[in-house]
């Protein structure tokens, strides 16, 4: 599989920064003007009571990036004018989420990634699964947006499970905190923009038209689990061999991403794997716990036997 080169998240287009009290306007920035501390806290209360979203948890100059964006398109001159409009009015709660989640998702995203889970990630898993006797495999994708990646999970392991000599059973868990794209998850339903590096033959075979679009076949439906989850509440899961988590890190804070990386450690199998992939190059520090499978798509292990 052979994409298009990776590409990265970012607020982009913004040439004016918003300063957040206490935080750093950033290079180059045109200022809109110094909100006040409570402003700001209006801000956090609305968004945590009428949508559901800690904006402590979430990078400071993505959370000024995203703002200076909203406030530019909706004409705002300050903060305070912006969370006025909030509060009046439902749908531009619901824009203000739309926009603050990034949902950008497609199937096989960073396409090295899924080639490196399927052709040196997965084998190893099995024949580490096959020495503890277990023919069950656990993985979870978190942070799943309308549920492309979870689905592309499903395609390898069901391709590469044809090369196996014994059957494994699979079972793919997926949260976001978004609601909407869990609906859109689950649907199946994706418009061809979507599967641009989905080749042929898993199109044909994974994949039925239907309409201006594409739906997912039920085998591949049936393998995975959606379920709401925010990431900052305790983690729903466990006895997992593997966790895709990517871009997603990118917006938290750091001390969120390194609590979140030291739980993912805990609910691991010994020998699972935690797959950040490229695009988190630059986020979250990894806990020395973990040993590394593969640098370049920044995958690491849980080790089979840990050192005391
Ligand atoms: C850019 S998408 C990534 C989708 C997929 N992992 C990928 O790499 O293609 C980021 C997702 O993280 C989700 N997200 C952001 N904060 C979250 C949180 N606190 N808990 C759970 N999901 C969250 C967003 O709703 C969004 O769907």
């Amino acid at each position: 599989m052979k994409g298009p080169p990776l590409h990265t998240l970012s607020g982009g287009g913004a040439n004016f920064s918003l300063r957040i009290p206490g935080g750093d306007p950033g290079p180059g920035s045109a200022s809109l003007g110094e909100p006040s501390e409570r402003d700001f806290q209006r801000l956090r209360d609305l968004v945590r009571e009428k949508g559901g979203i800690d904006l402590a948890l979430y990078g400071e100059s993505y959370l000024r990036r995203r703002l200076a964006i909203l406030l530019r398109s909706k004409g705002c001159a300050s903060l305070e004018e912006y969370v006025k409009l909030l509060s009046a009015d439902p749908r531009e709660m619901e824009l203000f989420l739309n926009s603050f989640i990034l949902r950008v998702t497609e199937f096989f995203r960073s396409p090295t990634t899924f080639e490196a889970l399927e052709q040196r990630i997965l084998p190893a898993l099995y024949s580490q699964k096959r020495e503890q006797l277990s023919h069950v495999v656990r993985a979870w994708s978190a942070g799943c947006s309308s549920g492309e990646e979870p689905y592309s999970l499903a395609i390898i392991l069901r391709e590469s499970l044809k090369r196996e000599k014994d059957g494994f059973s699979v079972l793919i868990f997926a949260s976001d905190i978004d609601q909407k794209s869990l609906v859109d998850a689950r649907k199946g339903f994706f418009h061809p923009s979507k599967l641009k590096k989905v080749n042929q033959a898993w199109r044909d075979t994974y994949f039925r038209r239907e309409g201006e679009g594409f739906v997912v076949s039920e085998e591949i439906r049936r393998m995975v689990v959606f379920r709401v989850h925010d990431l900052v509440d305790p983690l729903p899961y466990r006895n997992l061999d593997l966790i895709l988590f990517r871009n997603v890190l990118i917006y938290l804070k750091p001390d969120v991403q390194r609590s979140l990386l030291e739980s993912f450690f805990e609910i691991l199998n010994p020998g699972g794997y935690l797959v950040l992939g490229r695009t988190e190059g630059g986020a979250g520090t990894v806990p020395s716990q973990y040993g590394i499978a593969d640098i370049a798509e920044r995958i690491y292990q849980r080790p089979l036997q840990e050192s005391e």
